[in-house]
């Protein structure tokens, strides 16, 4: 899909880089020549991703940080600085999420999810654009959200995530703005269902449930983590630079069936259309 060199010299620090989408993103930034730093709050998928990236001839390195804690932030950013030179690109990936009952919901529950997911962005965010133009260097920043963030729609059973994704939707397109004039551009990727063994088992209810999603899905089918690696890709790439304050839906079309007032009639059989053709030919030759 792209020129192996698209990302080659560039520095793209990710949050929650060592499992889930935001490994996959890693190495496939990696496989087209940028080097990478990840942040998360375990060393240990953090090792093994930056090992991986290493074995397959890619330049990594990572710390431990915990999003919410603005100092650890700083800390890693200033490594990240030593160990590749200070990153050019933001991918904040690190989330929370977990479905619940809103009214079951504790207060700190609530905030632990908004803090992982709005401040920690902010955090980040903030961290990398103060040296970016304190140092007079572009900056690109991708910011990982939801299809009931960029629908407006929100969702039950995860309003805490709902809430969050929302504000870090609006924190995108009011920096896009703010900072255009210092040629730091942000964007979003809103996605649909990519099975990750950290969503899966936090927001799936179970197998059955599952199996539901994928029948009702347009395409019948969750996404590939390429599929979003790639659109990832896409938007980092210097030839997307006019692209600014963008949110681009990967869902394979879930999210807008949900939104036609017919859509359920994808499920209605072909005998049914059948019947009502019928209907409407013998009322036409009346
Ligand atoms: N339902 C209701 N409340 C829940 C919950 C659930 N499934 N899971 C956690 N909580 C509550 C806890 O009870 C606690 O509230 P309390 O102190 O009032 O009891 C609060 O949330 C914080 O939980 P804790 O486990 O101490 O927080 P943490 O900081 O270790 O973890 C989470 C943060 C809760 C977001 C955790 O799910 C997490 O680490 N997620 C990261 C990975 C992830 O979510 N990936 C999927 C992204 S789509």
């Amino acid at each position: 899909m792209f020129a192996e060199d698209l990302l080659k010299g560039r520095v793209v620090l990710i949050t929650g880089g060592g499992t889930g989408l935001g490994r996959s993103m890693a190495l496939r930034f990696a496989g087209l020549g940028a080097s990478e730093f990840l942040i998360g709050r375990r060393e240990e998928p953090l090792r093994k991703t930056a090992e991986e990236i290493a074995a397959r001839g890619g330049r990594a390195a990572f710390a431990t940080a915990d999003v919410r804690d603005l100092s650890a932030v700083e800390k890693a950013v200033d490594a990240a600085k030593d160990a590749l030179g200070l990153p050019d690109t933001l991918v904040n990936n690190a989330a929370g999420n977990f479905l619940a009952r809103t009214e079951r919901l504790s207060a700190n529950a609530f905030a632990s999810v908004v803090d992982i997911v709005l401040k920690g962005t902010f955090h980040c965010t903030t961290a990398l654009a103060r040296r970016w133009i304190a140092a007079k260097a572009p900056g690109t920043v991708l910011n990982i959200v939801t299809t009931y963030a960029a629908s407006g729609s929100g969702s039950g059973f995860v309003v805490p995530s709902a809430c969050a994704k929302a504000g870090v939707l609006a924190m995108t397109r009011s920096l896009a703005v703010e900072w255009g004039r210092h040629r730091i551009r942000l964007n979003a990727i809103a996605p649909g269902p990519f099975p990750t063994e950290g969503a899966w088992s936090r927001v799936v209810a179970g197998k059955e449930w599952e199996d539901r999603m994928v029948a009702r899905h347009p395409m019948g089918r969750f996404g590939r983590h390429e599929e979003l690696a790639d659109l990832a890709a896409f938007l980092i790439a210097p030839g997307s630079g006019y692209v600014n304050g963008e949110c681009v839906t990967i869902d394979g079309g879930q999210w807008l069936r949900g939104a036609g007032q017919f859509n359920e009639l994808v499920d209605l059989p072909d005998a049914a259309w059948d019947a009502m053709e019928a209907v409407r030919k013998a009322r036409k030759a009346e």
